[in-house]
């Protein structure tokens, strides 16, 4: 049996992104192997959110995970700041890690571009906090969206300069994984690279978006005049509406506008109708199932409680064996 690790940032709702790149991964693994699945409510700190702001939203996550069908009792499901093993874990990870490697780092320099006036320390070393995430339980397989390969990356330079330092083969490299074999990457919805929750409100579609929304949101996605030659290739904008619909619809659907595509007679207005009800189709049980777990606070009270007791037994073995090999062995 195999170690997972994966998590999610507690910075709002979660979107079609995350379920494809992240979530319907946890669900299908849950039954095989060994996973455990968090909330990065740490790492959202490197935005600085408002404390109700982040409080809120480390609930909405946890309730999102569990409406998706993840099943704590299936895996360990915990939140990120109720393991004092991770950031003690960051802390000696920190101390192998070179500034340059994580100035090069794309997401870095991404964040640091975006946020000019909040180029924190956090910001920097995210990539380390993230390797400590994962490797605090030994894990081999990451179950990440395409935009998290470089982080993945790191994390195996940090277990394989650890491994050498001390002499001992202690952390397995962890790879990133998905089912389907290749890493996802879901467009968002105005043409411009992935669906993500910082690149704008109209990019992104919710789980927990109520059906005028949807519609309103696919239906002002950008398109152009049409194909004018048969099986013309696609420009993006077209490709990444016919990847969500790869996602959501039937294969007759995506087979009838493939076809319209390649003759020519396709019309958008339709095309984005279908989606939008596909969409609909898609979210709506588990939206209405974040919406009941919600307000359900015994319940995600329970399941945080028990998951954070799972977690730390398997972190805990890890920090004291860690300290172990780096020389740390308390008098006291
Ligand atoms: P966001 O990118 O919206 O801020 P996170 O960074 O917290 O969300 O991402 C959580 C998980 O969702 C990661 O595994 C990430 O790879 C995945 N993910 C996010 N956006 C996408 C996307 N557009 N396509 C595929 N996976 C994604
Ligand atoms: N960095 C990830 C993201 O932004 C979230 C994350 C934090 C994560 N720690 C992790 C994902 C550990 C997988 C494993 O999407």
């Amino acid at each position: 049996m195999q170690t997972i690790v994966s998590g999610i940032r507690s910075t709002g709702l979660i979107h079609l992104g995350n379920y494809f790149g992240a979530i319907r991964n946890f669900i299908k693994l849950q039954h095989e192997q060994n996973c455990f699945f968090f909330i990065a409510d740490y790492h959202s700190l490197t935005t600085h959110p408002k404390p109700e702001h982040l409080a809120e939203n480390v609930k909405e996550v946890l309730a999102t995970y569990v409406a998706c069908g993840v099943n704590p009792e299936k895996c360990t499901l915990y939140v990120q700041s109720d393991l004092p093993q991770i950031p003690e874990l960051y802390l000696i990870l920190n101390m192998i890690s070179y500034v340059g490697e994580l100035e090069r780092c794309t997401t870095y320099k991404d964040k640091a571009g975006k946020q000019q006036s909040n180029i924190n320390a956090g910001l920097l070393t995210y990539p380390v906090l993230m390797a400590a995430d994962i490797i605090i339980h030994k894990a081999t397989k990451v179950p990440v969206g395409k935009d998290q390969e470089q982080h993945l990356e790191m994390a195996r330079n940090f277990v394989k300069r650890f491994n050498h330092l001390y002499g001992i083969e202690y952390f397995p490299e962890p790879h990133p994984f998905n089912f389907n074999q290749k890493l996802v990457k879901v467009p968002g919805l105005d043409g411009t690279g992935k669906m993500g929750k910082s690149e704008g409100a109209a990019n992104a579609i919710f789980l927990k978006e109520d059906p005028e929304t949807i519609r309103k949101k696919v239906m002002r996605a950008v398109t152009d005049s049409g194909p004018t030659e048969p099986n013309q290739t696609k420009p993006e904008i077209i490709e990444n509406l016919f990847s969500i619909m790869r996602l959501v619809s039937s294969d007759e659907v995506i087979k009838h506008y493939e076809e319209s595509y390649s003759n020519c007679t396709i019309r958008y207005g339709d095309m984005k109708k279908q989606l939008a009800e596909d969409i609909i189709l898609f979210t709506s049980p588990i939206r209405e199932k974040i919406l009941e777990i919600s307000s359900d606070n015994a319940m995600l009270q329970r399941i945080a409680k028990t998951g954070a007791e799972k977690a730390r037994e398997s972190a805990s073995k890890t920090i004291k064996e860690v300290r172990e090999i780096i020389g740390i062995k308390s008098l006291v």
